[in-house]
């Protein structure tokens, strides 16, 4: 049987070569918010929106996993208020979530070092972990909260750290160093998203995007839609992967 039940959409976007994780960096919010004269916050809640429904239509084509970037390990040097508010959205978005999961088929599981969120955020994300723990294999998306790349790898390399300190003599290699990464046991994103005009990677998955396909676009992301997932696995179909070879 196949992995979802294969919804019309995903029957006309074609399974042949779909990526199986795409990994978004969601940018823009601000300067959508400041084309309408709206506060930025007004930006990162229409930015949630077009999570919930990106997510959707992902799950819906048939990709197994996307990893969206929701808040930096550098986003905290924004005002307190603006913080503030997208900590508000993360929990208003998994207290609603946490009703859904089930019925939808969701999982869902967070990046980063969520030690330093508040209680009930933390409260929250344990509450999905466990739904996510005992949900069978279905689409998961990932939220990159306090996450950023080099962070991960450091925390991997203090793990790393501790077992030889407790006498296990594994031997390094870069498969047993990325089981301790938080994308552990997860594929790599073979197509890496970004939105909002930038670039650059901020970041994001830095081990992880090693051979991931880079599509960039000027729409900014409370604009982003179906037909952008679309566009962007078009470019990604048309790529050619090499992996160092020829
Ligand atoms: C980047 O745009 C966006 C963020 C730093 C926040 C993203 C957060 C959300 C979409 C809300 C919560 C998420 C979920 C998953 C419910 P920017 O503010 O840097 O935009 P700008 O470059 O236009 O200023």
């Amino acid at each position: 049987m196949a992995l979802f039940q294969k919804s019309r959409k995903a029957e006309e976007i074609g399974q042949a070569d779909l990526p199986r994780h795409i990994g978004i960096i969601m940018d823009g919010n601000g300067r959508w918010a400041k084309k309408r004269g709206l506060p930025r916050t007004a930006g990162h809640a229409a930015g949630a929106e077009t999570f919930r429904r990106v997510a959707t239509y992902c799950k819906n084509i048939g990709v197994e996993y996307l990893t969206v970037y929701a808040f930096s390990t550098e986003n905290w040097k924004r005002p307190p208020e603006e913080v503030a508010a997208i900590m508000g959205l993360l929990e208003k978005y998994l207290g609603e979530a946490i009703e859904k999961m089930e019925r939808d088929g969701i999982r869902l599981k967070f990046f980063g070092d969520t030690s330093v969120l508040s209680d009930q955020l933390r409260g929250l994300i344990r509450e999905t972990d466990g739904i996510t723990a005992h949900l069978g294999k279905t689409f998961q998306a990932n939220v990159c909260v306090n996450y950023g790349g080099r962070d991960e790898i450091v925390r991997a390399a203090r793990a790393w750290a501790e077992r030889v300190r407790a006498g296990e003599d594994e031997a390094l290699t870069e498969d047993a160093f990325a089981a301790l990464l938080d994308s552990s046991g997860i594929p790599d994103p073979e197509l890496l998203i970004r939105p909002g005009g930038e670039k650059r990677l901020s970041n994001f998955l830095l081990w992880q995007s090693a051979y991931s396909e880079l599509v960039f676009t000027d729409t900014l992301w409370p604009d982003f839609g179906e037909a952008d997932i679309d566009a962007a696995i078009a470019e990604y179909r048309q790529r050619q992967r090499r992996f160092g070879g020829l």
